[in-house]
């Protein structure tokens, strides 16, 4: 604190602002550059951190011009959107999240954290912690996927894999949880739109990976670009100020969107840039990412009396202390020391993190491929498509490093002959090349059709209206999947796609998402049954766009769904339940769940819950299975979600091998958010569901009673 309290004595106004200023350092992002000449603002002292910018050389002497030809000789940040990996691709945050493993998540971001330090960076704009319910938006493929408990999960293994033991060694580097918050429910899923959610949805779904992120000690959070119920984020008091810092008590820094500050005119909140500077700084944004309306209108902010120099200098000092955890202050260079680097072993993880989440979709029995297959025929687009393996975000990642489809194929099947035909382009009109595509996978064995988007169709600004194949690709599927040999759908994509008429007819679909530098030998090892899949979806797969938002955590209604009742919750031309749910994905082997039981049919607040589950694996297949514990509060003050995820395990079973799976669920596991938005733990009765995945009529169930304190049996 000593040394940040005579700095802010030492600083004057333009230094102060210039702390608070969050440059670029090329164009490849969103927006506008506002800001002026880079390494004149640096050593004006204009400058606080600069992102996009990475290599030891560069950073070295970027830094150096803020460390030695600055007046006080304050070190900058250097930030990064480092995803899923910087030089090792790994896959996008969305496939990685149905691995549903922990230690996974955390070292892929240890691994990507360890490669971007290595280059400068110690700032990286991830984890994104957005739940998203709705495919049409982009940056779905950005983050965990539907659900809050494991968005919860998601969060805390990204922080402490990105942040290490401690912020100061070398090779961590800081998290940003971002967007915050509730991008995920833009209206009709176009990026950057208003939200409109209740305050309960809010704290029920929205709000709680970032309190997991905080309580993991995060070191910054981005607001987001978006509204929320009629507050631009980077001017939300009530949640910056109110929720994140007084109620979670966040110390770290919060910094803007791309631009967003000065968009807040374009909100209709800001009368102009002087306006919009003060809001996000009285709302509690510290740093702004590239408006450059700190800098410049602060000051006439202060003037007007919009702001008081004691909150510029809360901001400033919390950047600093950012930097002086960092330990950038008596190691500004601190990545010219590490000796880690891009290697073989962040390869093989990245080629484990690849295979552990494409997720087996439907398979009538053709995978895995017969060992001894003869003529296989890889078709369509994506087939040897190394950039668009790579995903949205990819950092300082290389297509020259990505492992195609192709590529992987040859090399595990070096026996078979393999053909290969794009037939199309990804997005194109011309189906000319449909004719040699289906000449070519004439006779073959089996046909590998590679379909889905490119890499730019996710993320940021990337929403869809439509969720099939683009372009042509349907006509090319439609034609190869009629000439009758077996045929196994590979979707690249960052959402899921609504292709309903694939699962007909095609044989299996795997969802292989973006699956980073490793993507063709992962789907090789799958594809052959060297690696048995095993990954779960992390949201649910509509069958049509109109299903949309679709989750298997609605709240009741009072007239669910009934097959001969049109006067229920239901669509005239649709099925309600999505193509797969949330949890869904098949193995090579068969494993049925029996014999659920609880430890006590009542129970009191202060005690445990333990459910006990038999696993059985009935194939002569080794396996990894994923299982999942849902709640549902049968009567309570308000109506709950028809299911909630509580708990969920993983676990291993050799050929035909049965284990007993344990969870113990504390009442705090049934406590809901009563009327005042309080947590509130209700007596009554709840039923415990146990299953594969989200879909109800296949989970097993149990009714417990949770009792009031003063019942029999509670506390007294
Ligand atoms: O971090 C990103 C953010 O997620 C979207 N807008 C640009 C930022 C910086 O690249």
């Amino acid at each position: 604190m000593a040394r940040i309290d005579s700095l802010l004595r030492a600083m004057t106004l333009e230094e102060k602002l210039g702390q608070l200023n969050l440059v670029t350092a090329n164009q490849t992002v969103t927006g506008p550059i506002v800001a002026g000449e880079m390494p004149q603002d640096i050593r004006a002292g204009r400058v606080g951190g600069v992102f996009n910018l990475w290599g030891r050389e560069t950073a070295t002497g970027a830094q150096r011009l803020a460390v030695e030809e600055t007046r006080l000789g304050v070190p900058l940040l250097f930030g990064l959107d480092v995803l899923h990996g910087h030089r090792t691709i790994f896959p996008i945050p969305l496939a990685e999240a149905g691995a549903f493993d922990e230690s996974l998540w955390e070292h892929t971001a240890r691994v990507a954290a360890f490669e971007a330090a290595n280059e400068g960076v110690c700032l990286t704009f991830a984890p994104m912690l957005d739940v998203a319910r709705d495919p049409r938006w982009g940056r779905i493929a950005e983050g965990p996927g539907e659900d809050p408990f494991l968005a919860e999960k998601f969060a805390r293994a990204k922080v402490k894999g990105f942040q290490g033991e401690s912020l100061s060694h070398r090779n961590a580097i800081a998290a940003t949880a971002k967007h915050f918050c509730a991008g995920g429910a833009a209206t009709a899923g176009r990026d950057y739109a208003s939200v409109d959610v209740s305050e309960r949805a809010l704290r029920e779904v929205y709000l709680p990976p970032f309190r997991a992120a905080v309580e993991a000690g995060v070191a910054a959070i981005m607001s987001a670009f978006n509204s929320v119920n009629g507050h631009p984020m980077a001017a939300h008091g009530v949640l910056l100020n109110g929720f994140l810092r007084r109620e979670l008590g966040f110390e770290g820094v919060v910094m803007s969107d791309y631009g967003a500050i000065a968009e807040l005119v374009e909100h209709g909140v800001a009368a102009d840039l002087v306006e919009a500077a003060a809001l996000a700084l009285k709302a509690g944004v510290d740093m702004d990412m590239v408006s450059g309306v700190y800098l410049n209108r602060l000051p006439e902010a202060l003037a007007r009396g919009l702001v008081e120099m004691g909150d510029i200098d809360a901001a400033v000092a919390r950047v600093l202390r950012l930097k002086e955890r960092l330990g950038l202050f008596d190691d500004p260079y601190r990545f010219a020391m590490l000796e880690e680097d891009a290697n073989e072993t962040h390869r093989e993880l990245a080629r484990e993190a690849a295979r552990r989440a494409i997720t087996l979709l439907s398979n009538d029995g053709v995978l895995p491929l017969a060992a001894d297959i003869r003529r296989l025929a890889v078709i369509g687009p994506l087939a040897d498509a190394p950039a668009e393996m790579l995903g949205p975000w990819c950092a300082a990642g290389a297509s020259a490093n990505c492992v195609t489809v192709l590529e992987g194929l040859k090399s595990a099947l070096p026996h078979c002959d393999i053909a290969h035909h794009p037939g199309v382009s990804i997005a194109g009109d011309d189906e000319s090349g449909i004719e040699a595509a289906c000449a070519l996978a004439a006779g073959a064995d089996a046909i590998l059709l590679c379909l889905g988007e490119s890499a730019g169709m996710s993320g940021e600004a990337a929403s869809r209206a439509m969720l099939g194949l683009p372009g042509k690709q349907r006509a090319l599927a439609e034609k190869v999947l009629a000439l009758g040999a077996p045929a196994i759908a590979l979707l690249t994509s960052g959402r899921p796609l609504t292709v309903p008429w694939l699962f007909e007819k095609a044989q299996a679909v795997l969802a292989t998402w973006f699956l980073g530098d490793m993507a063709g030998n992962a789907i090789a090892d799958v594809l052959t049954g060297r690696f048995n899949p095993s990954a779960r979806l992390p949201v649910a797969w509509p069958r049509e766009v109109g299903q949309i938002p679709i989750f298997y955590a609605e709240r009741s209604t009072g007239r669910p769904p009934e097959a001969n009742n049109p006067f229920t919750s239901k669509y005239l031309d649709c099925p309600v339940e999505p193509q797969f749910p949330f949890g869904h994905g098949l193995s090579y082997a068969r494993v049925t769940l029996a014999n659920l039981r609880v430890n006590k049919i009542e129970f009191s607040p202060d005690e445990h819950i333990e459910t006990t589950i038999e696993a059985r694996n009935e194939s002569d297949k080794t396996t990894q299975e994923t299982i999942f514990l849902f709640i549902h509060d049968v009567t309570a003050s308000v109506a709950r979600p028809l299911m909630e995820l509580k708990a969920c395990a993983r676990v291993a079973l050799a050929p035909y091998e049965s284990k007993t799976v344990a969870f113990t669920l504390g009442a705090e596991s049934f406590s809901f958010l009563g009327e005042d938005m309080e947590p509130l733990i209700e007596p009554g009765a709840f039923d415990i569901l146990v299953g594969l995945s989200a879909e109800r009529k296949n989970l097993l169930s149990a009714r417990v009673r949770l009792l009031s304190i003063s019942q029999p049996g509670g506390r007294a």
